[in-house]
């Protein structure tokens, strides 16, 4: 949550590279958002506004800013104080020469405030940050070094922050500090960048250095330097961005999300890519160190949140089935509080596509500090899971930027099923035929949900009468549940319509009240192939439901006649190996959440509330 940018070069355009990199990370957050520039005659100049970042761009373009060669920018997602113009970052220290921006909470403000109130200083916001700007500010005023100042100040701070901090009297440096909360690194020529996330500064380099928790970095035109919150330097490691800025531009579509659910085709096959060999086996080399661990492992648990967490309920159906491993699945936030039980012969999965989110980390972490060895599935390159982990398993569905998660679900999926077969391999409990079965149908999965997006139109118009819709529940079975779950969650954050998801077979123990005449209700039909039978049964409950009036959409695969006589619509998806199929079931669900959203005229990239990286708990 919130966005930080940090720029120091050696010509005037601080303005243009901090809103470029603001209007990146927006998806951060969007209450409200400021800019701090130092300028040739060494003024530090300040504007800041409640409301997207459009509104600052507006207003900088009405009155200009005079520009300078070091500056920070931030997009806010609120938490101490309402989204107003005062709250908005950089909060400037009482000396006027300071100014800091902050991405976080800092846990022990209340206290700090009370003493520099008690001393007569003048709060301007109600933000936790302001006090960490008045505080930087006295220690710099003591030392006269700004990294000096900083790191004095972050060893009395509880809580996650990222701060960056500029002084008039240090043009050409800004200082930034780091803990569980983000910030990287980008390395220019006679210019450097410190942002959130790669996406700050992508447009300007693909050099990229990571930094650890509790380490502060001080950039210069020339030159980058980091250090722990001791004062020790660290040794940092420089990496490629791999992806370049029109990955994440919105290339003539009308949304990001309407570009990210058209990628997610290509999601699915660049996380395959390199991965399974010409006679159809899975080599995750990546994962080579914890190898032994993968051997030995008697139990899996996989922790994420939100549709990561939906993800991980195929991971659990798959690993199960191929690999004969118990699979819990748990809110990452749930399971860091319950006192789990966790052994040597425990793996923690974490799933996490901005590799960032708090309650995540935090239960890699604590997962960790109990023994407990863990893989990651991340999307982000140098974020701050993959960091704090035994081994990382990439998903390499390119930037995702629409706050709502789409295309990251289908590569969290397709990692999750590379996992299970990979464990599979190493343990022997599938044959190598039966593996390389499963990944020939896994490969054709890309061309297939292809084929899904052709029928976008159809959900599109459907979407339109639906408009006024106040609830729709959805349904799903084994792998359809957590389909139904992730219809649910799509339409409650991107159209803020009531949407529940159940379990099919729980229908009768409850939801069943919720039907009356009228009643919307997505079924996700299991394929009539299924060696399980779900496929009657799920065609049962369509028919107690539409025996109490509801109206039913069906997403059924391709020739499935049963579902006709009882469905008031079906949308088709084509056939594939039945643990495979919700990663084509998906596809119109999101479409559906992001088309309703559009047709009521609301933001389907950055709906109200949300913001995509949730770093705070
Ligand atoms: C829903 C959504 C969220 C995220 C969740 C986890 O559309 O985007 O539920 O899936 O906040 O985020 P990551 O995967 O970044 O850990």
């Amino acid at each position: 949550m919130c966005g930080i940018v940090g720029y120091v070069g050696t010509g005037d355009k601080s303005i243009e590279v901090l809103l470029g990199g603001l209007k990146r990370l927006e998806y951060r957050g969007y209450d409200s958002a400021g800019v701090a520039v130092i300028d040739a005659a060494g003024d530090l100049g300040t504007r800041k506004k409640a409301g997207k970042l459009q509104v600052l761009v507006d207003d900088l373009e009405a009155t200009p800013l005079t520009d300078g060669t070091t500056g920070i920018g931030h997009t806010r997602w609120a938490t101490h104080g309402g989204p107003t113009d005062a709250n908005a970052h950089p909060h400037l220290a009482d000396d006027g020469k300071l100014a800091l921006i902050h991405n976080g909470i800092i846990e022990n403000f209340s206290e700090l405030k009370a003493e520099l109130l008690a001393e007569g200083v003048e709060f301007l916001s109600e933000t936790d940050s302001e006090v960490a700007a008045h505080l930087v500010a006295r220690a710099y005023r003591a030392s006269g070094d700004l990294t000096e100042a900083l790191r004095t100040v972050v060893n009395t701070l509880d809580g996650a922050f990222t701060l960056l901090v500029v002084h008039a009297d240090q043009p050409g440096v800004v200082v930034g500090a780091r803990r569980n909360s983000p910030l990287v690194i980008g390395l220019g020529d006679g210019e450097n960048f410190l942002g959130s996330d790669v996406a700050a500064f992508v447009a300007h380099t693909r050099r990229a250095m990571s930094i650890g928790q509790d380490q502060l970095v001080t950039i210069r035109p020339d030159s980058v330097e980091v250090v722990d919150f001791t004062g020790a330097p660290v040794e940092t490691t420089e990496f490629e961005v791999d992806w370049d800025a029109s990955a994440a531009e919105k290339g003539g579509w009308s949304s990001f999300m309407a570009k990210e659910i058209s990628e997610e085709p290509e999601a699915v096959a660049k996380t395959l890519l390199g991965r399974i060999t010409a006679e159809g086996a899975v080599t995750l080399t990546e994962l080579d160190g914890v190898r032994e661990r993968l051997l030995t492992v008697d139990r899996v648990i996989v922790i994420a949140c939100g549709t990561a967490a939906y993800a991980g309920i195929l991971g659990k159906y798959a690993i199960e089935q191929w690999a004969r491993v118990p699979v819990e699945v748990e809110l990452a936030h749930e399971f860091r509080y319950r006192d789990p039980v966790l052994d040597e012969k425990t793996l923690v999965v974490s799933i996490s596509q901005s590799g960032e989110t708090m309650d995540t980390l935090m239960a890699v972490k604590y997962a960790r500090e109990q023994g407990a060895q863990v893989l990651s599935i991340c999307n982000t390159q140098g974020s701050t899971i993959p960091r704090e982990s035994d081994a990382v398993l990439y998903t390499h569905a390119g930037p995702e930027v629409a706050v709502a998660s789409t295309k990251a679900f289908v590569a969290q999926g397709t990692a999750l099923f590379l996992l299970g077969l990979h464990l599979a391999t190493l343990r022997g409990t599938l044959s190598t035929e039966a593996i390389a079965e499963q990944v020939a149908d896994l490969h054709e999965i890309p061309g297939k949900i292809e084929q899904v997006l052709e029928s976008s139109e159809r959900i599109k118009t459907l979407a339109g009468w639906m408009a006024d819709t106040r609830s729709v529940l959805f349904l799903g079975r084994h792998v359809g549940y957590p389909i139904a779950l992730e219809g649910a969650l799509k339409l409650k954050e991107l159209a803020y319509i009531h949407a529940e998801g159940f379990a099919a077979g729980e229908l009768k123990h409850g939801p069943i009240a919720l039907i009356e005449p009228g009643q919307i209700v997505f079924v996700v039909v299991p394929s009539p192939r299924d060696p399980r039978s779900l496929h009657p049964k799920v065609v049962s409950n369509i028919q107690e439901i539409r025996a109490r009036g509801a109206r039913v959409i069906a997403i059924a695969e391709e020739g499935d006649a049963a579902v006709l006589p009882f469905a008031d619509e079906v949308l088709h998806i084509p056939l594939a190996a039945p643990l495979f199929e919700p990663l084509l079931s998906v596809v119109p669900l999101h479409i559906f959440g992001m088309e309703l959203a559009a047709a009521k005229g609301l933001d389907v990239d950055q709906p109200r509330n949300l913001a995509k990286s949730v770093t705070v708990e």
